[in-house]
């Protein structure tokens, strides 16, 4: 794991879109919320300057049951970040069918079809219960996509996209599972802000365990964790990961 821990999410923002560039015309696992925005916007820049081009981007996650114009229906949220801005079009923009008669086998469907095309790069964000995609505690470490029902504090942490009523946060969502995301050839997560805080240092130092779901993340061979200081305050051996960080991606350091 490499961490990066920087000043202001912003940078980390910049120092993951330069991760991002050097795969060239890749095919991304992309995610939403609101920790990737930064780094979308270093894209969408990256793509007018001629810099940057993806070939095809599979989104993480998709709520169940969201009207198909809610504007935070997770297709609708990566149409308005993404579309016609970094290459992408809605043919090569890929999210699960939240409004399927059967999401069950909607969900098995996308697996198959990640699999078939294999995301180069898989952007993550973090919950503060540790879950990446909506891969919530107590739920199987080698998972494939499925259907999942949102934590409460996930419905909370969300309500701010849903006038602040937890009860307006669907229910529940199809998420790519754990060992789908697993099967990404890289993995880079950003986290910011004190709230994530208590995720980032499981993610990173503690045991592998259902109860943190990213702590699966330590059996990758390549992955990245940029995070601004907040996110990175309950971190033992932070000075470490800043000595490796700045011998290993100087160019990075934003
Ligand atoms: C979103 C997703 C989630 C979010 C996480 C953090 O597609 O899969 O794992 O990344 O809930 O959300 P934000 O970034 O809003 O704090």
């Amino acid at each position: 794991m490499d961490i990066g821990i920087f000043h202001t999410s912003d940078e980390a923002a910049r120092a993951a879109a330069q991760i991002v560039i050097e795969k060239p015309h890749s095919t991304l696992g992309v995610a939403t919320g609101s920790t990737p925005l930064g780094l979308y916007a270093e894209l969408r820049k990256a793509w007018q300057d001629g810099r940057f081009s993806a070939s095809s981007a599979y989104a993480l996650d998709e709520y169940v049951g969201i009207d198909a114009d809610h504007p935070e229906g997770y297709r609708n949220v990566l149409r308005r970040e993404l579309l016609g801005q970094t290459g992408l079009t809605g043919e090569t923009l890929h999210t699960p069918d939240g409004n399927a008669e059967d999401p069950v086998a909607a969900a098995a469907a996308y697996d198959f079809a990640i699999g078939a095309a294999g995301v180069d790069l898989q952007i993550l964000g973090l919950g503060s219960d540790g879950h990446i995609g909506f891969n919530e505690p107590g739920g199987s470490l080698v998972s494939r996509t499925h259907v999942e029902v949102l934590a409460s504090t996930t419905r909370h942490d969300n309500a701010r996209f849903f006038g602040n009523d937890p009860e307006a946060v669907p229910a529940t969502c199809i998420t790519q599972g754990l060992g789908t995301i697993m099967e990404a050839k890289v993995l880079l997560l950003l986290a910011f802000g004190a709230g994530k805080a208590e995720a980032v240092t499981h993610l990173v130092e503690g045991a592998v365990s259902a109860a943190w779901p990213c702590t699966i993340m330590q059996m990758h061979p390549e992955v990245y964790v940029l995070t601004d200081e907040e996110a990175a305050a309950g971190l033992e051996h932070a000075d470490l990961y800043r000595e490796r960080w700045s011998a290993l991606h100087s160019e990075r350091r934003a």
